[in-house]
């Protein structure tokens, strides 16, 4: 595996990939990486002749009060398994590198940044959006691979990639689960054991929506009673919303009627914040949502 920590070197050697044809796949990541980002690794490898994942915590997407000095950050570790999984080039770039003095330029999706998480962490979808452009442009993948767990990023990022005539196909991936359910995410490790165990009540909400929708029910506000009943049973457990939106536009639904709602939810544990969601079809729609365009 070879590893950059600046961008003029890795654009001369994905120079020369791309004229012997071959095609790239991208994971971006902040690191700490989990079998969800392995995941994104494994799906991209099996469609892509190269594959690239980049490791970098991006100071612009945490808030003030965030966690961006105790982010976890394992860098042998995460150079162990990528290489494990065969991953050809890994990007590690530092701040400067990233943000040289004089930086001003901004991306910023505002209908679709301005909800749920946005609504919640001010200006973080903005650092998102401009570090995974930024990020696009270096590597210029013929595909790029996000996680579900992270839906809302998804659509920005999909939205942003067509607005600015990327042509990156912006690619997504179910999210990935412990056997309890709980999405896998570097902050897990934030949680103490007991917070670990009311964790999965996150799932089980879902699930229950999920439950409730299929079976039937329409009435979304009787839905969110049920779903919010169920995460009082967990005092560790301090939901910040429970969201019923349509999946393209993140505009709230009332009803399941007319085709795929996403549930999405945030809860605090202590001091850690945990988001999950998931994608809900009535009878006869089909559930599952092919995001992935041809390559
Ligand atoms: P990070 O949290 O490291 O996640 C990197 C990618 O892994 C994202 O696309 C995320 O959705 C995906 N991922 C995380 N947990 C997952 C799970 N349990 N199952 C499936 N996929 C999962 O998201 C970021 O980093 C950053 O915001 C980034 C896009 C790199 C920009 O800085």
């Amino acid at each position: 595996m070879r590893m950059f920590q600046q961008i003029g070197p890795l654009r001369t050697y994905l120079r020369g990939i791309r004229e012997e044809g071959k095609t790239v796949g991208f994971i971006p990541t902040m690191g700490a990486l989990h079998e969800g980002h392995l995941t994104l690794i494994r799906r991209a490898k099996s469609d892509c002749d190269l594959i690239v994942v980049s490791i970098f915590v991006n100071p612009t997407q945490f808030g003030p009060n965030e966690d961006f000095d105790a982010y976890p950050r394992r860098l042998m570790q995460d150079q162990q398994l990528t290489s494990g999984e065969g991953v050809d080039a890994l990007f590690t770039p530092g701040v400067e590198e990233m943000y040289p003095a004089g930086y001003q330029t901004l991306v910023e999706v505002p209908e679709l940044g301005k909800t749920l998480e946005g609504a919640v962490r001010p200006h973080h979808f903005r650092g998102v959006a401009t570090v995974v452009t930024k990020l696009l442009n270096i590597v210029q993948p013929d595909r790029a691979y996000f996680g579900q767990k992270d839906y809302q990023q998804f659509l920005i990022i999909e939205r942003l990639a067509r607005d600015l005539n990327l042509s990156t196909d912006i690619a997504m991936i179910p999210t990935v689960r412990d056997p309890d359910g709980l999405a896998l995410s570097s902050r897990n490790a934030y949680l103490s054991p007991e917070e670990r165990s009311a964790a999965p009540v996150l799932i089980r909400a879902l699930k229950q929506a999920e439950e409730m929708l299929v079976h039937g029910e329409t009435n979304l506000a009787t839905v969110r009673k049920a779903v919010e009943a169920l995460l009082a049973t967990e005092p560790l457990v301090v939901p910040e919303y429970v969201a019923f939106v349509h999946p393209d536009t993140l505009e709230p639904v009332n009803t399941l009627k007319n085709g795929l709602t996403l549930v999405a939810l945030a809860a605090r544990l202590g001091n850690t914040r945990l988001i999950d969601n998931a994608l809900i079809a009535p009878p006869g729609v089909s559930p599952i949502r092919n995001r992935l365009g041809k390559l």
